[in-house]
């Protein structure tokens, strides 16, 4: 009879806190669940390819850097022969969140959007021709292909199919907020409690919601109050050729907001105290406090989740017939 009240209760206080996560607009991330580890380690050594660029030195883990945050903390990256790129590089980790990708969502999925970096010649400078023909001149990669996919021959379908595999995985769950969701109190301060109580009562949950705490939807930056900036991005017009599309961008993902500064699309803002104020003002029309800002930060320094563990693959060695790097031309 106790052993039954124990387990009655026990039930009642797991489901309180199912029902609980289940109606907060921010959702747990969920770890990864590899169905094909074979295509993910392959995509793993596609993403530390250096040879897929033009330079044979920029690989895509330069600019979405693994051991920061999946990002290259920079204002905006820097691509083939130190040429400028337009944009701040948004991180890798939980991008499948998103309802399509790049700030304007120009690409609809991962696999699309691995295509564009290798052929961008302000990013890797190269062709996916050249791409193809570099994987191909090396057997252990015919060889890890042919397992995977069936088939001889290797494709740029291919290639960013692998990659794309391999980003699913870098997902970040448990972050201290998630443990939150599912019913651990103590595993937030009263601050973070606090500063998610605004961010849900400001509305900055309007925007930023979903398992990624962003990336559901496309928002204009600078809703209420214009936003000021030298860089010339104008988000969806780009991509819908619409007026009222300028300087909406896809609402990016707050999940590790702690590592992957500096923020917003031109990579203007270093503090995270600064980005919030400036969204609360621009966005929401409101000014916080400084204890409110103080609180907002702690709670988005909650949302850091384990980061992917990731063994550095050993690439093969180039052959004869591997394409030579040209690091110092355009
Ligand atoms: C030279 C730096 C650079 C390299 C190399 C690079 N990227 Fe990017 N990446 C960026 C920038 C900058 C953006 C944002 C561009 C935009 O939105 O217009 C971006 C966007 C993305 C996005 C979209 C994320 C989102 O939330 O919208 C993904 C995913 C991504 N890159 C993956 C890759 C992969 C995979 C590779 C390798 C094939 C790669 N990148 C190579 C700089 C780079
Ligand atoms: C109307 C929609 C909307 C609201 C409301 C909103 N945001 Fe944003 N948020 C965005 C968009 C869109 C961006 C990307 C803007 C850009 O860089 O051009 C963004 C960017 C950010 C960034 C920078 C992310 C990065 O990686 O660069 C932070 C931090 C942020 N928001 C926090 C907040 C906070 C805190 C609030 C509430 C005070 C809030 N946002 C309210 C739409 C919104």
């Amino acid at each position: 009879m106790i052993k039954l009240t124990t387990l009655t209760i026990a039930i009642a206080a797991i489901c309180s806190a199912c029902s609980f996560a289940a109606s907060e607009p921010i959702k747990i991330i969920p770890a990864a669940v590899i169905t094909n580890p074979e295509k993910v380690e392959l995509g793993k050594m596609l993403f530390f390819e250096p040879r897929l660029s033009k330079s044979g030195f920029i690989s895509c883990n330069s600019c979405h850097n693994l051991s920061l945050g999946g990002v290259d903390a920079l204002p905006t990256s820097i691509g083939h022969n130190w040429q400028q790129g337009p944009i701040n590089s948004p991180t890798v980790l939980n991008a499948e969140y998103g309802l399509a990708q790049f700030w304007d969502g120009r690409a609809k999925d991962l696999k699309e959007q691995a295509g564009g970096p290798i052929a961008n010649p302000k990013e890797m400078g190269f062709s996916h021709d050249l791409a193809v023909d570099t994987i191909r001149s090396m057997p252990a990669y015919q060889a890890r292909f042919a397992s995977v996919y069936k088939t001889n021959g290797i494709s740029i379908d291919a290639i960013t199919d692998a990659i794309a595999e391999f980003e699913k995985t870098l997902v970040t769950p448990n972050a201290p907020f998630d443990k939150y969701l599912t019913g651990d109190k103590s595993a937030i301060n009263a601050d973070a409690i606090a500063g998610y109580q605004l961010f849900k009562d400001k509305g900055c949950v309007r925007c930023h919601n979903g398992p990624a705490v962003g990336g559901t939807m496309y928002m204009k930056m600078g809703l209420v109050k214009p936003f000021h900036t030298k860089n010339p991005a104008e988000g969806r017009k780009g991509v819908t050729g619409k007026e009222a599309d300028k300087f909406v961008f896809k609402v990016p993902t707050l999940r590790n907001i702690e590592l992957t500064y500096p923020y917003f699309h031109d990579g203007s803002v270093w503090d995270l105290a600064e980005a919030v104020n400036t969204m609360a003002d621009i966005q929401l029309g409101q000014a916080l406090t400084a204890t409110e800002t103080k609180q907002m930060v702690t709670f988005l320094n909650s949302l850091t989740g384990e980061q992917p563990q990731i063994v550095l693959p050993i690439l093969p060695p180039s052959t004869p017939n591997t394409p030579k790097p040209v690091p110092f031309a355009d």
